[in-house]
């Protein structure tokens, strides 16, 4: 009988490989990818600008608050506490979230930290990820950047007219043409009532053609029912009373007044009565900044107003407020289709590479001593060959490349090639750092020069073609 061929698959092999699981970002969750942070960067920059500009201070604040802050602060019939929070009991038995909002957060640390004795306004700015539990879409994330501004215990109405001023240089900054900003004023606690019991009065007749929500809003917050995007809903709210015809004097001035400062400063605006804004703790101004996608869409990417009774709500003394918010995402998005300049990061010209152990061991002290003394530095640590690192050092236009071989860490020197010239010398290790800034700075001054050399030829050639016409 034939005997039996022996296999010679080694036995490991033999054996299936176990499936490991891969894993993904949760849904509404993304990572945003180091290609995509130059924009996010330039975006941080221009934010981190305009802050400083108009003099508002960086706060942060915990992802994790306690969920009975944005119940109060931001409103229990909102649908962001309503349906959107990402709320837990922790181990202790406390009832947090993380946080969909700032602008709670923002109130909660100033009474905390007793920013009311600090001179008025108290101006903060904040930037960072905010959690909403709905349904994600193109623009819509559940877990979204916000960059907000809060101005603290100021009432006048030149205020509101600064922060739409700062969004709208925020968008001009990043060069995001056709943003339009929409305006209403929705009274306060003197005023609001009596426009409720109209509002009501006039949705209960039409009650019958309002969508669930809203006839649901009618007894909770008929204010809501204004923006409610359904059909069904804005025809009816499209002849319902407006807001601006019953404030009271002191509204009605104060609107009157952001109108003046407005025109003053040249921003246009489109009234808006069905703007109400999503959240309880409005007064008196709200605002909202769109931007029509590719698409002919309208995106929202910031809002904002005024919340006068705020930080009494949440156990503060009355203290007047605005502030608003801009969606870092969808901003981002729009820097992309607007085609901006994302942000460019200085790179290095000057590439080190290593030949050898004893050379290797060297670069590392000697990319340290050259970053510490402020020269930036290429290199590929992990590859032996010179000819690839050379290769590289092309690759990222450096002027100057840095070579350590075996001999130059044992002597103590290093091999400085000049790209441009192409020639090269040999220096011991403490003339490298003064030789290497020496030869940059040289490069520099002669860039400039060229550069000059080239506008003036330019506007000369501008000057004699508009002599010819
Ligand atoms: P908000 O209108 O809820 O206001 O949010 C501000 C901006 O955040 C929106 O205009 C939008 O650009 C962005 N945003 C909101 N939800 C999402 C989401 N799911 N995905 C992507 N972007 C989103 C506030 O949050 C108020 N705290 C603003 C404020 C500050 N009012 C006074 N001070």
């Amino acid at each position: 009988m034939p005997r039996k061929k022996k296999t010679s698959i080694p036995k490991t092999t033999k054996k299936r490989k176990r499936k490991v699981k891969r894993f993904q970002t949760v849904r509404g969750m993304r990572d945003i990818l180091p290609d995509e942070q130059p924009y996010w960067q330039k975006l941080r920059k221009v934010i981190e600008k305009v802050a400083v500009d108009y003099n508002y201070r960086r706060i942060d604040f915990p992802i994790v608050e306690s969920v009975e802050l944005f119940e109060r602060g931001t409103g229990m019939d909102t649908d962001i506490v309503d349906k959107e929070m990402y709320k837990f009991k922790t181990a202790g038995g406390d009832w947090v979230c993380l946080r969909p909002e700032g602008t709670p957060s923002v109130v909660r640390a100033y009474l905390q930290h007793g920013m009311r004795t600090w001179p008025k306004p108290v101006k903060l700015s904040y930037s960072g990820p905010m959690y909403r539990h709905d349904r994600p879409q193109e623009g819509r994330y559940r877990e979204f950047y916000q960059c907000g501004f809060e101005a603290l215990g100021e009432q006048d109405a030149i205020l509101d007219a600064q922060m739409i001023q700062m969004a709208m240089r925020i968008f001009k900054l990043l060069k995001l043409k056709k943003v339009s900003l929409h305006l209403n004023s929705i009274g306060c606690e003197e005023c609001r009532p009596s426009y409720n019991k109209l509002l009501i009065s006039y949705l209960k007749n039409r009650k019958k053609s309002l969508c669930m929500d809203c006839k649901r809003r009618l007894k909770t917050n008929p204010l809501r029912v204004l923006d409610c995007k359904e059909e069904k809903c804005t025809q009816v709210v499209s002849q319902a009373p407006q807001t601006v015809d019953h404030l009271c004097g002191d509204c009605k001035k104060h609107f009157t007044t952001l109108l003046e400062y407005l025109d003053e400063i040249e921003i246009p605006y489109s009234l808006r009565p069905e703007l109400v804004r999503g959240l309880d703790y409005y007064t008196k101004t709200v605002f909202e900044f769109f931007m029509e996608d590719e698409n002919g869409s309208q995106a929202a990417l910031g809002g904002g107003g005024r919340y006068d009774y705020l930080v009494e709500k949440l156990g503060g003394p009355s203290t007047p407020a605005v502030g608003f918010a801009c969606g870092m995402d969808r901003i981002v998005n729009a820097m992309k289709n607007a085609d901006t300049e994302p942000y460019q990061a200085p790179t290095p010209k000057v590439y080190l590479a290593q030949l050898g152990d004893v050379a290797k061991k060297k670069s590392l002290k000697i990319f340290e001593q050259l970053e510490r003394s402020g020269i930036m530095v290429a290199e590929s640590f992990g590859r032996g060959n010179l000819r690839s690192q050379l290769n590289q050092a092309n690759k990222i236009k450096a002027e100057i490349v840095l070579i350590i071989g075996q001999r130059e860490a044992l002597d103590g020197s290093v091999i400085l090639k000049d790209m441009n010239s192409g020639g090269q010398e040999t220096l011991p290790f403490d003339k490298i750092i003064k030789e290497v800034k020496k030869r940059l700075k040289k490069n520099a001054d002669m860039a400039k020069k060229i550069a000059q050399q080239e506008r003036k030829k330019a506007q000369n050639l501008k000057k004699k073609k508009k002599k010819k016409k």
